[in-house]
């Protein structure tokens, strides 16, 4: 016990310089890995196979696709992960992959359970925060509105990000644990990788929230309002109707009809 005490006390003091930088790189550097999620990596690690990816799996974002792969090459994530990152569920992973476009990994795969995170916009390539506004989102505020004039106002290097005590949370690509974690991906042992790949994803959630976490008006895992969202935009996204089948039929095998759609 005293020994871990010990350990934990060193990790924090040698990367204190960083500390106040990131909650993820806390937690990491916090983290003291079991034997089960040594195995589990080691597991993971054998499964895991560089897929070629065909282009175009996510639904089109309007008419910047290359920059959202662009973006998300500023992502800690995507050394390692394919772009886009989401393949097994058939079901979502068209429109988990269409959230990469506006929402960081980490909103979505980071929640610590005793922390209160809050969520604003970031440039990615930077980590600028980006002040809050209605033009930052896809949906257009009323049917004059043009989806194309909206388009322009719209850039994939925005993206909703978790923030903690006023810091962002997302890692830099260039921060050190970042580089380190790229160099060991490529050229580390099998064991170097497997500690690695463990500690990387101990903080992380295997699956992302529910719709409901963000499309229904009584979770609010998002502060729409605060994210720059006005009430029309709101509540598109409190109604929406592909969110709200998701939360109603969790059997495979269930169907939505488009005319459902339509309405
Ligand atoms: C050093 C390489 C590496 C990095 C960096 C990395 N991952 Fe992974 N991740 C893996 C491997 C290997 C697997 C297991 C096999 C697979 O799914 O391809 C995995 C699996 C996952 C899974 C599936 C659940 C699980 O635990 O197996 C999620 C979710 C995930 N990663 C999210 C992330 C997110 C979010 C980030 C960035 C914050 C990230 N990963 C960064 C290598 C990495
Ligand atoms: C809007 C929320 C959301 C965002 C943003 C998100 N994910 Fe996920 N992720 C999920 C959900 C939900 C799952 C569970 C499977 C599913 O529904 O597709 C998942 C599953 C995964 C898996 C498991 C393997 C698979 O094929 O599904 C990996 C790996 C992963 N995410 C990586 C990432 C990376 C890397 C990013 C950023 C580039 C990211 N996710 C962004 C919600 C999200
Ligand atoms: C972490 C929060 C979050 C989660 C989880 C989430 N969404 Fe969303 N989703 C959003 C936000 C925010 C928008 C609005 C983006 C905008 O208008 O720019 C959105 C937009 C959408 C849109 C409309 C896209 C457009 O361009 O009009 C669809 C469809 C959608 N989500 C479906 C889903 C489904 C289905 C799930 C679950 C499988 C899900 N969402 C989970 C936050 C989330």
């Amino acid at each position: 016990m005293k020994y871990r005490i010990f350990i934990i006390g060193l990790l924090s003091a040698m990367s204190s310089y960083v500390m106040a930088e990131s909650l993820y790189l806390q937690e990491m550097n916090n983290t003291v890995l079991s034997e089960q999620q040594l195995e589990q990596a080691k597991e993971k690690l054998k499964a895991h196979k560089e897929v070629v990816v065909r282009e175009d799996l996510a639904m089109p974002p309007f008419h910047k696709r290359g920059d959202v792969k662009a973006s998300l090459e500023y992502s800690t994530c995507t050394p390692c992960h394919q772009l886009p990152p989401h393949t097994k569920s058939v079901r979502t992973r068209t429109f988990m992959n269409m959230h990469t476009q506006f929402i960081s990994c980490e909103s979505c795969h980071f929640r610590p359970k005793d922390k209160t995170l809050s969520y604003q916009w970031e440039d990615v390539r930077d980590g600028t925060r980006i002040q809050a506004k209605t033009k930052l989102f896809r949906q257009v505020t009323s049917h004059e509105e043009k989806p194309e004039e909206r388009a322009k106002s719209i850039h994939a290097y925005y993206k909703i990000t978790p923030f903690y005590q006023d810091e962002t949370v997302v890692l830099r690509k260039d921060n050190q644990f970042a580089q380190e974690s790229r160099r060991l991906w490529e050229k580390g042992t099998e064991l170097e990788k497997i500690e690695r790949r463990a500690l990387i994803h101990a903080p992380l959630e295997e699956k992302g929230p529910e719709c409901s976490a963000c499309h229904d008006k009584k979770n609010q895992l998002l502060d729409l309002a605060e994210l720059g969202a006005n009430t029309y935009q709101k509540n598109k996204i409190y109604n929406n109707i592909i969110a709200q089948f998701f939360e109603r039929y969790k059997d495979e095998d269930s169907s939505i009809r488009i005319m459902r759609l339509l309405k």
